[in-house]
């Protein structure tokens, strides 16, 4: 089912010129079926009417504290109770100023203190107003009461200087609005994900490389994120931005990101906390050329057809599934998941891959069946465990796939299952 299908979202306007992105974040949160409901303070409605925002948002704008047509005045109370977000955008200085001192002038900030649920604010003002000691003092009382900020950013403003305080983008704002409302099931937890291909280069001009364009591992990594994780992404060269949060790690080849992933899994071994699972949803190139010509190879150089020697790429599933059975010093347990695309008797070959490579769990992929694999937004996934666990999953959007992995690792975090032969073995550290 679709996330935002019945949520009922309240949006507080506060009065600047930012208020024009806000009409964006209606339109996009309704048509993702959010109820919403607009509140405007007096000043919001200088830049937006209140005809503008019940056009977008289906419903009439409320902007009086002592409406005529709310007889008992307690629409504040309602709203502040009735809705699952509520969201501010944009927060003004004043608004945030005003928030802070718990004062209750207009509808809006009184039911910003009738609000007992998640608030959300996206602050928008000047460079100056923001950085002043006044609205810092400001912010950190709001983040102490348990408000929750988007924003701002830096870049251009409508004032004409460049500096922070540029109200985020909907978009930004949505995933924001997203990870406040998502239950956080893996809370205190650390989660290594690989995504997207590796480049094995040739010369200084060629690469060897596979289709992959990490779309699944940034949807996992997004995942971990809204479910209250910190995120490790070790990511190979793709066109996507990583979601905003995550720890970066971008490496090129096989061995880069073998690297890169033990020194973030072996982290404990210097005194901090290695991550609690891995998800290797990268596609590691097997091959790498056995040597890389420092120079660009000629063309011709070589009578008849040139031979490239392949030398095969170390396994990363394989060896964190292999360190994966040493628990942490706190005693944890930890999880590794690995992918398996397979084209034809997918859950065979993945149920061999699976004791092969020694992982906890294995999400097995017929990249050839439609919809399935590389660069679609869905995928058709099997997922597989140590514990016998056999669960088809219907055709999902990669978004969902990642949601359910998520689900199913946090719960294996929770449960730790049979137990592991491996664990006899003596700690390394
Ligand atoms: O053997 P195959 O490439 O099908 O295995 C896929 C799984 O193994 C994926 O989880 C992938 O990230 C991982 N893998 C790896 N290192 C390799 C090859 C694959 O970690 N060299």
């Amino acid at each position: 089912m679709n996330f935002w299908n019945g949520k009922r979202i309240v949006i507080g306007l506060g009065g600047g010129i930012a208020a024009y992105k806000c009409l964006e974040l209606i339109r996009r949160l309704r048509e993702a079926g959010a109820a919403i409901t607009p509140v405007a303070t007096p000043d919001a409605l200088r830049f937006v009417t209140p005809l503008t925002l019940q056009a977008l948002s289906g419903t009439p704008a409320r902007t009086e504290l002592f409406a005529p047509s709310e007889p008992d005045g307690m629409d504040h109370i309602r709203l502040a109770r009735e809705a699952d977000l509520l969201i501010v955008a944009p927060a003004t200085a004043n608004l945030l100023a005003r928030m802070a001192q718990g004062q209750a002038d207009d509808l809006l900030t009184a039911l910003l203190l009738a609000r007992r649920g998640p608030v959300l604010v996206a602050p928008a003002m000047n460079p100056a107003m923001w950085e002043h000691p006044a609205t810092r003092r400001n912010v950190l009382t709001l983040r102490e009461d348990g408000i929750l900020f988007a924003g701002p950013e830096t870049g251009p403003m409508a004032c004409g200087e460049d500096g922070q305080g540029r109200m985020s983008e909907p978009a930004t704002i949505l995933e924001a609005a997203r990870r406040a409302l998502t239950p956080k099931i893996l809370a205190g937890r650390r989660i290594l994900i690989t995504a997207g291909p590796t480049r094995e280069e040739l010369d200084p001009v060629r690469y060897l490389t596979n289709h992959s364009s990490g779309k699944m591992g940034w949807e996992i990594a997004r995942a971990a994120l809204r479910a209250g994780a910190q995120v490790d992404l070790v990511q190979g060269p793709v066109s996507l931005a990583p979601p905003l949060g995550v720890r970066l790690h971008p490496v090129t080849s096989a061995c880069d990101m073998l690297e890169a992933v033990l020194s973030v899994w072996l982290r404990n071994r210097c005194g901090q906390t290695g991550p609690d699972a891995a998800i290797l949803s990268a596609a590691v190139a097997d091959y790498r050329p056995e040597t890389r010509q420092t120079d660009k190879i000629k063309k011709g150089a070589e009578p008849g057809n040139l031979t490239l020697s392949l030398a095969p790429n170390p396994d990363i599933l394989a060896m964190l599934s292999a360190w994966s059975g040493v628990r942490l010093r706190d005693g944890r347990q930890r999880v590794v998941v690995g992918f398996a695309a397979e084209t034809g008797q997918a859950l065979e070959r993945g149920r061999e891959k699976r004791l092969r490579k020694g992982c906890d769990l294995m999400a097995i992929n017929d990249v050839s069946a439609p919809g399935s694999g590389f660069g679609t937004d869905t995928n058709a996934v099997t997922l597989i465990g140590r514990d016998g666990l056999e669960d088809p999953w219907p055709l999902l959007s990669k978004e969902l796939v990642a949601e359910r992995l998520i689900a199913a690792v946090a719960d294996w975090l929770d449960h730790p299952r049979v137990p592991d032969p491996r664990m006899d073995r003596c700690n390394p550290t």
